[in-house]
């Protein structure tokens, strides 16, 4: 330790035995000082002195928190440290921090608070607490770090974290605690995870752990996202996605930190729902000043009829303006189209033969290989991407099914958006 803010001096009022074992005992420091009463897992990881922790869990089963409390007795308890916050994106780690604000405010702490802004703390003791986005890896270049928290790290560019955040602690010898929702193999926080060399202390923690999640809660969840991403984000398993069409690593390269927003002359897609399947819809627009395209809205849900979801895109449509909007009209597509069209809405039905899905996959995996589209770093989204599979058909063509317990819409709403464009109509 380099040092202690307890005070601990002769002169001290307070009982030295008492002092110490909040300044060795992040357990005791959380409760009595923050007034956080951990669980018996999160008291587990609280207490781990490692330098490298890697925690793979479900969501909302307190990772967040824990790991929120475990810095800040970090910085309490030893002076001048610089401890980081990050995330992919700078939304998620203001929410982490804001979990840290949030105890500090609430505690004897906010008297050793020198500054206090919504991504920076600094305290009396010299330490201090930065929120940043990981973005590309240049928001974190220039700091160095005692303490490196990785809050979702699994949704993190690899490269990242290997090439900025490694280098930044081992210049220091410095802490890293990795914490996140696993996704797929192919990314550095797999690799971690099936590390065997003893150099991280791992936790896994599926959501059932969390005392406050009713077991009602999870069975909703397991038949809202379906068996697949259940698994993922509340079973805390990795992902296998050998055999898809959009692997993940590829898909995330395509991600950016930005929140989608309505646009006007935006190029649609809509895939209609069936019983089992969802209705998706997504938008596009093409970003001249970037030349790529640009993920601007997306919606899928379980639909009883037709004309409730056709509503919700009139809508849409009202507020702003479609440019085009492609419909899916197989089946019962049909009818579909025919009201959409006497909504007045701009609508191109397309029929999605197999030879038709493979232009349509085809077109869309180019267009992700050479990063011509940017996607918002949402699992859902994703996920319905990632589980389009496809196997060779004996003509040398590709036939598309998705992996068991998934859902696809979303993928065929995205990729009959790209499906068209303006001006030169389809393009293929
Ligand atoms: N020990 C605890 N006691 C009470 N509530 C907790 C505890 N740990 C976490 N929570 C609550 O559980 C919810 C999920 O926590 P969070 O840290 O955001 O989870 P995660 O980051 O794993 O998704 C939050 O509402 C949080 O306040
Ligand atoms: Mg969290």
């Amino acid at each position: 330790m380099r040092g202690s803010s307890s005070g601990s001096s002769s002169s001290s009022p307070w009982p030295r035995e008492a002092l110490r074992r909040l300044a060795e005992d992040p357990v005791t420091f959380s409760k009595i000082i923050l007034g956080f009463n951990p669980f018996p897992y999160q008291e587990k990881f609280l207490r781990d002195p490692g330098k490298r922790i890697i925690v793979c869990s479900g969501r909302q089963v307190g990772k967040s928190t824990a790991a929120a409390a475990k810095a800040i007795h970090f910085a309490a308890t030893r002076e001048k440290s610089i401890i980081l916050v990050v995330s992919a994106t700078l939304r998620q780690s203001l929410l982490i921090f804001s979990k840290i604000t949030g105890f500090v405010e609430g505690s004897l702490l906010r008297y050793s608070v020198e500054k206090m802004l919504r991504s920076e703390i600094a305290f009396k003791n010299g330490s201090r607490m930065i929120a940043l986005p990981c973005g590309g890896g240049d928001t974190l270049r220039g700091y160095s770090a005692d303490l490196i928290v990785l809050d979702e790290a699994a949704f993190m560019p690899e490269r990242v974290i290997a090439n900025v955040v490694f280098p930044m602690i081992s210049a220091t010898g410095g802490y890293c605690w990795m914490l996140s929702t696993p996704w797929d193999r192919d990314h550095i926080f797999y690799r971690i995870w099936c590390d065997e060399t003893g150099k991280w202390s791992k936790y896994h923690w599926p959501s059932e752990f969390n005392p406050l999640i009713s077991r009602e809660f999870l069975v909703e969840q397991r038949e809202l996202i379906g068996e697949e991403r259940f698994m993922v984000e509340f079973e805390a398993r990795f992902l296998d996605d050998r055999d898809s069409f959009f692997p993940m690593a590829m898909l995330r390269r395509c991600v950016e930190d930005y929140e989608p927003r309505l646009e006007e002359n935006s190029v649609y897609g809509y895939d209609p729902g069936g019983r089992e399947s969802l209705a998706a819809i997504v938008g596009v627009k093409y970003d001249q000043e970037i030349g790529k395209w640009r993920l601007t809205y997306w919606r899928a849900e379980k639909c009883g009829r037709y004309a409730d979801f056709n509503a919700l895109i009139y809508d849409l449509h009202r507020a702003a303006p479609m440019e085009r909007i492609i419909v899916d009209e197989t089946g019962l597509g049909g009818p579909i189209v025919e009201h959409l069209r006497e909504l007045g809405l701009p609508v191109i039905g397309v029929k999605l033969t197999e030879k038709v899905k493979e232009e349509l996959f085809g077109r869309l995996k180019l267009m992700i290989e050479r990063r011509e589209i940017i996607l918002p770093n949402d699992p859902q989204l994703l996920n319905h991407l990632n589980c389009i599979q496809y196997e060779r058909t004996r003509s040398g063509g590709f036939r598309f099914g998705r992996r068991n317990g998934t859902h696809d819409d979303l993928a065929y709403a995205l990729a009959l958006a790209l499906y068209y464009r303006p001006r030169r109509g389809f393009l293929i």
